[in-house]
């Protein structure tokens, strides 16, 4: 079954994923279409073997526990070999530039799995490989995250398309991964952040372009309540991302009212659903009566981290 998915569409085979703006509306509901279904067919045997023989390096420059266990353990039920190097470790650590390194890998592995502190350090080491990149956050993107949480909204609301999105918090790589799933898949996208903490303009300008094609919006805004009045989902970030870390007392302070809590989760629909990609800071960003509450679906959106990229390595790297 996964060999036939995947040979429906060969455009996918060698592809890089740097950010999902370069992805089709009609690729991304395949990659999520094989993770359903792969979800739902999780001990079936065909795709033990689907990447059998390959190697694929995990190059991270940020800690991780979602991502790097979630990649190695997608990698390793496709038949995959993973080859962690820790950045530090590595002769990147000592100077060697993204472009050798990058040349080199590509006369090793398969693919290389990074995460980065800055969205130009993907771009270069995509620029210099002749092998997929795919991208595990950059201060940019962090495309399979929302990958996942599209799976998740699918999974409760039957598809993206017309479903209210609302993002409370930091303009950073989630607000913008969320602008762009959002206009590729016509969901009604709201960013609130505290006035001088929004996200990128190009951003924004890219995501009402391309909503206009997909039946999607973009708000923006800097009044939570109104962010969140009748959303499908609710979804916020750590107030302080990784990398990040100047000027923190102050932004926690204009952060405050951003904070999901039980008054801002009565104001979205009553089934609406609560998105966070963790780690969380309960207290700071959202209360624990949201995050461990009824609505929450963060566990399994954390799962869906793993099938999602499943689907990404099998439909780029099966031979
Ligand atoms: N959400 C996420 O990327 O988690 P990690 O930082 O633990 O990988």
């Amino acid at each position: 079954m996964v060999e036939r998915v995947t040979a429906d569409l060969p455009a996918l085979k060698g592809r890089s994923v740097v950010s999902l703006m370069e992805w089709t509306p009609e690729e991304i509901r395949q990659l999520l279409k094989t993770a359903q279904w792969m979800k739902a067919n999780r001990n079936v045997v065909e795709t033990r073997n689907l990447l059998s023989g390959k190697h694929v390096a995990l190059l991270f420059e940020l800690p991780s526990t979602r991502t790097r266990v979630s990649f190695q353990v997608a990698l390793g039920s496709l038949g995959a070999e993973m080859v962690w190097m820790d950045w530090g470790s590595t002769q990147l650590g000592r100077g060697e530039s993204l472009e050798d390194t990058a040349r080199v890998l590509s006369r090793y592995v398969d693919g290389i799995v990074v995460r980065a502190k800055k969205h130009e350090t993907v771009q270069v080491l995509r620029r210099f490989t002749t092998i997929p990149v795919f991208n595990a956050l950059t201060d940019r993107a962090h495309p399979f995250q929302v990958l996942a949480d599209a799976l998740t909204i699918s999974e409760e609301f039957g598809g993206c398309s017309e479903i209210k999105l609302s993002y409370l918090g930091d303009g950073n790589n989630m607000a913008h991964s969320y602008l762009v799933i959002g206009a590729k898949l016509g969901m009604h996208v709201t960013i609130a952040t505290p006035k001088g903490y929004g996200p990128s303009p190009e951003v924004v300008k890219w995501a009402r372009a391309e909503s206009a094609m997909t039946g999607g919006s973009v708000t923006i805004t800097d009044d939570p309540e109104q962010a969140v009045f009748g959303a499908d989902v609710v979804a916020t970030d750590v107030f302080v991302s990784m990398g990040d870390e100047g000027d923190t007392d102050n932004k926690r302070i204009l952060m405050q009212k951003f904070q999901v809590n039980d008054k801002l989760m009565a104001l979205a629909k009553s089934q609406a659903i609560f998105l966070h990609c963790l780690p969380a800071h309960r207290g700071e960003e959202v209360t624990g009566s949201v995050i461990d509450g009824l609505q929450s679906k963060v566990w399994d959106q954390a799962e869906n981290r793993l099938w999602v990229q499943k689907s990404t390595l099998a439909h780029v790297l099966a031979d």
